[in-house]
């Protein structure tokens, strides 16, 4: 099982095993909880089904390759039949945060690429409101970024820039910094995903709203919760 020896991870990438169909072409994200799903396509006993989709981090690119999953890049004519990804928190209506694993901008055009997005995590990830146990992941330019975290702490508490274990800033996959911004306990979160994405220098952040269709969330007994959106 590798990297994702946690039962809870492990009964929700079994259960999002289901949704998928021959033929279909994906989304994928990033993360254990992926990269534990493209594991378990790749060990399918009745052989792979046939699989195209659109990667959302080198990491995942290259698993990809190893489970025989197509590339397809997003042309601006493809369309994906179905987002999965990880998620490090949920919440009850199904909004995110994502971008613990720092993929959040490749992650966002995939997921609105997509008919469908499918979250796949641990029940643990469950809030009642985003931001009380994990902090906000923003996407700057390098170019400036103290400023960009100057005009950021106008709107959040606290924006700190993600490093790596050598101290050296992260660089994502596109090249940019990330801030870990924390979320005010109160007001409405649209509004300051608003104003984040408008704030000069940002490129993107890591709420996820109105963007989830159903989130299967593994416990550690093995058993799945089904969320859908608008509840049901
Ligand atoms: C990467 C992400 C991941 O989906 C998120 O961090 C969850 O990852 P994991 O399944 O490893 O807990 O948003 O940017």
């Amino acid at each position: 099982m590798g990297e994702a020896a946690d039962p809870a991870r492990e009964a929700a990438a079994a259960a999002a095993l289901d949704r998928i169909e021959d033929g279909m072409t994906l989304g994928l994200g990033s993360g254990r909880a992926v990269w534990r799903l493209m594991e378990l396509i790749g060990e399918i006993p009745s052989g792979r089904p046939r699989l195209r989709a659109a990667f959302a981090s080198d990491r995942t690119a290259e698993l990809g390759r190893r489970v025989g999953i197509e590339p397809v890049e997003l042309d601006g004519r493809t369309r994906l039949d179905l987002a999965i990804d990880g998620a490090d928190e949920v919440e009850p209506d199904l909004g995110l945060i994502k971008g613990g694993g720092a993929a959040l901008l490749r992650e966002k055009l995939v997921v609105s690429a997509a008919d469908r997005f499918l979250v796949v995590a641990e029940a643990r990830k469950r809030v009642d409101r985003l931001g009380s146990g994990f902090k906000l992941p923003v996407e700057v330019v390098r170019f400036a970024w103290p400023d960009t975290q100057r005009r950021l702490l106008e709107l959040v508490a606290g924006a700190d820039l993600r490093s790596e274990d050598d101290g050296s800033p992260v660089v994502t996959d596109e090249g940019h910094h990330l801030l870990d911004c924390g979320v005010p306990p109160e007001g409405d979160l649209r509004r300051l995903g608003e104003a984040i994405k408008a704030t000069v220098g940002v490129v993107e952040h890591g709420l996820f709203l109105d963007l989830a269709d159903e989130a299967l969330l593994g416990r550690d007994d093995g058993q799945v919760d089904v969320l859908l959106r608008g509840g049901g």
